[in-house]
């Protein structure tokens, strides 16, 4: 037998129909042999009726015989009240090798007995009793030969056998039909489709169309179409992705020997007699070393992965202030858009001075851009203080609070910018920086009257 759906259900649906044919085989010929066998006693009887008829002796040999023909057995007897009433007889009674008495109903017993007619030997001379039908007799007795009885009970069986195997072949030929077309076509698309997907995953005319109208098959297409929706988008985004590492990491290569040079330049600001410019060129300095230092480790890591933290007891407010400077400039007490640095000056935490600065300028400059950009002025705050066994430092603004899209994909790269010249790296880079220092960043509230993020270090 072949392995294939359809061979083993065509074989499996001959097996059923022929099982079940072989299960009525049985009763359908014990029923057709003790029919055949009544009908037998029923001429017997019409033809002794004849006779009975007829005045006593005035029957020859020559007719009783053809009587005898006629009913197809060999003696006919006739009981009445416990005595023969008629006995017509060839001229030389054979032996006889079975008695079947056929007055009780159909049973098991003559189930058993179809099976011996049937495979008895040949030239069995029987005998059968029977009830007459309707009469005054008793019962009708005849003998016959068995030959005629296993004829016609094998041509029977022949017969049910080939009606079996004329219904299941039919059935067989439906159900292949039916299989085919419902379950191996549509198993073959899918099948065929999974390999023309994987030769190339990314084109957008590979992924399956649910086409089935049978409804498993139809899941199957519904599933296989949202994985592979899916497979792509990921690995377009992976290639995306990719594409801007490489990006990133020729900015960081080049974009260093520009800051490099420009660092050079700034230490000749320490020459200068200008007080302004004495003060201001060491915070410029200091931010080109870090802006360097950011280059360097982008490029060594290959990849927009932070570096490990390096973290040491440091003066928050210090920090602050530097991020603060850097946002703001200016220094001017009665601008539109001002910066305050509420945090107390003795505070300290453990904390990659570097990482948190980034931390800062991201959350400043964010709430900087809200109140640009809705043009209007307002204060940011830092905040800071000491909670159970961690810092907690928040920034604040009166600002306009955060708009649906970047609440919906806070903390997500790329997904939650919602300015028109932001890249929506700064939340989740502060997040992951904040997390690498086994601390929290979460967003405390956002609402029309201003935004608040929180800063959870361990102490
Ligand atoms: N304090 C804030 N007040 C109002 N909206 C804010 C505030 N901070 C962030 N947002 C909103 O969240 C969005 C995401 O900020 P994020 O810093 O991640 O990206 P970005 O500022 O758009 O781009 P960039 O990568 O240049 O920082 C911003 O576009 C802005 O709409
Ligand atoms: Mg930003």
């Amino acid at each position: 037998m072949g392995r294939s759906l359809t061979q083993r259900l065509v074989f499996l649906t001959l097996v059923a129909v022929l099982a079940m044919e072989a299960l009525i085989f049985v009763p359908a010929v014990a029923r057709f042999r003790l029919d055949w066998l009544t009908e037998r006693l029923a001429m017997a009887q019409l033809a002794s009726l004849a006779i009975l008829a007829t005045p006593e002796g005035a029957l020859d040999d020559d007719l009783e015989r053809e009587l005898l023909d006629r009913a197809g057995a060999a003696s006919i007897v006739l009981r009445r009240d416990g005595t023969r009433a008629l006995v017509l007889s060839a001229l030389v009674p054979k032996p006889i090798d079975a008695t079947y008495d056929i007055r009780a109903p159909a049973t098991f017993r003559s189930m058993l007995d179809v099976m011996v007619s049937l495979n008895a030997p040949e030239g069995r001379h029987i005998r059968v009793i029977g009830r007459p039908d309707p009469s005054s007799l008793d019962e009708v007795e005849i003998t016959l030969d068995e030959a005629p009885l296993r004829a016609a009970l094998w041509l029977y069986a022949q017969r049910i056998f080939w009606l079996s195997l004329i219904v299941s072949l039919p059935t067989a030929v439906l159900i292949f039909t039916l299989v085919h077309f419902l379950l191996v076509r549509p198993m073959k698309r899918i099948v065929g489709n999974m390999a023309h997907f994987r030769e190339d995953p990314e084109d957008l005319m590979r992924v399956i169309q649910p086409r089935s109208r049978v409804s498993e098959i139809a899941d199957a297409e519904r599933e296989l179409n949202s994985l592979q929706t899916q497979v792509r988008d990921s690995l377009r985004e992976r290639a995306r992705l990719a594409a801007l590492g490489e990006a990133v990491a020729k900015i960081a290569h080049d974009l260093r020997n520009m800051l490099a040079s420009a660092q050079l330049m700034a230490e000749r600001f320490e020459a200068s007699r200008d007080p302004l410019v004495r003060r201001v060129g060491p915070k410029l300095i200091g931010s080109l070393d870090r802006a360097i230092a950011l280059c360097e480790s982008t490029l060594r890591f290959g990849r927009a992965e932070e570096a490990a933290p390096v973290t040491r007891r440091v003066a928050l407010s210090a920090l602050v202030d530097d991020a603060g400077e850097n946002i703001f400039p200016e220094h001017e007490p009665d601008a539109a858009i001002r910066f305050e640095n509420r945090v107390p000056p003795e505070m300290l935490i453990d904390a990659d001075p570097d990482q948190m600065f980034r931390v800062f300028t991201n959350l400043i400059r964010n709430a900087r851009q809200a109140f640009e950009s809705a043009g209007r002025g307002g204060v940011v705050t830092v905040e800071a203080r000491h909670g159970d066994a961690c810092a907690e430092i928040d920034v604040a603004d009166d600002g306009p609070g955060m708009p649906t899209r970047a609440l919906e994909n806070l903390f997500q790269p790329f997904r939650g910018g919602a300015r028109k010249d932001g890249s929506g790296l700064g939340l989740a880079i502060a997040h992951e920086l904040v997390a690498m220092q086994g601390g929290r960043l979460t967003l405390a509230s956002s609402t029309t009257r201003g935004t608040r993020f929180r800063i959870t270090l361990p102490a």
